[in-house]
């Protein structure tokens, strides 16, 4: 078999290909990470050029799937940046009214499920208990999200957490973390790419979090995203983003974005531009 190599050309195809369907923008850096994903793909399928595997991701949607599974980056862990949380509990979940309507979170790029997850445990602990609660949990790696669905870890995945939530909310059996079906019941893990023009999400939504996916986006999807969120989320919901990742404050202005702590957005009435 030939040595394998990816050539310019052939990473600039599957570059604008992958931007094309995720919004994920691939600068030349990657061009390593590209070949070292996508080479086992190549070799399981025979293929000895990068050129011939473009042509299968350009006709082929399911390997176009596949390949997308294999280039994100999927890096998470429970309770992550866990100020945000903490905010939550403290300063959003206290004045969610028992009587209201369904309270509606979306993590938003959930990769495995730990944001998901990490999200239900702070609304378990911190909504008052008459409230009726939902988490929509949704990415576009199909890969990830079985693993979110099936809610199974190594236990060094949960070693972090106080005692008292890892006995409330996982099973723990040898060397595996297992999610509660208790917990499990109020999330849906869904398919869901943010860059399609038409999102089947029920709004208003009150609090978004989608952290550490807009670093892989262009400003320009970052600015569309940004916009439906707005669209989704109540006025006076809140967005969360990612330690690197922040709402521009023209865009703020424009969008009606008031921002509050480190990663904290909330929306104000504002005039969105389309
Ligand atoms: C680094 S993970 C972040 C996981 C989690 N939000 C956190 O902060 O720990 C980024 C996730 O965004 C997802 N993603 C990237 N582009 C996406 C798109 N266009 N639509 C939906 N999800 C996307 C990836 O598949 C990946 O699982």
């Amino acid at each position: 078999m030939e040595k394998l190599i990816l050539r310019e050309e052939e990473f600039k195809g599957i570059a604008a290909i992958v931007e094309a369907k995720s919004g994920i923008h691939l600068t030349n850096q990657k061009r390593n990470l590209v070949f070292n994903r996508l080479r086992p793909r190549l070799r399981s399928l025979q293929l000895e050029r990068f050129s011939d595997y473009l042509r299968l991701i350009r006709e082929q949607p399911e390997e176009l799937a596949l390949a997308l599974n294999l280039i994100t980056t999927n890096v998470t862990r429970f309770f992550r940046e866990e100020h945000h949380f903490r905010f939550l509990e403290e300063q959003v979940l206290p004045a969610v009214a028992p009587r209201g309507d369904i309270w509606r979170a979306w993590s938003a790029g959930c990769s495995t499920g730990e944001e998901a997850y990490s999200l239900a445990i702070t609304c378990r602990e911190g909504l008052d208990p008459k409230v009726r609660w939902r988490i929509l949990a949704t990415d576009i790696n199909t890969h990830v999200l079985s693993v979110a669905q099936n809610g199974i870890y190594p236990r060094d995945a949960v070693a972090h957490l106080p005692r008292a939530l890892i006995s409330e909310y996982f099973d723990i059996d040898g060397e595996t973390a297992k999610v509660k079906e208790s917990l499990k019941k109020n999330i849906w893990f869904r398919y869901l790419n943010l860059i399609d023009p038409y999102l089947p999400l029920r709004s208003p939504l009150d609090v978004v979090f989608c952290r550490n996916v807009f670093i892989y986006f262009t400003r320009e999807t970052q600015r569309d995203v940004l916009k439906t969120f707005h669209r989704l989320l109540k006025v006076g919901g809140h967005l969360f983003l990612g330690h690197a990742e922040s709402i521009p404050a023209d865009w703020q202005r424009e969008q009606g974005w008031v921002h509050l702590e480190q990663g904290v957005y909330q929306k104000v009435e504002g005039k969105v531009s389309h």
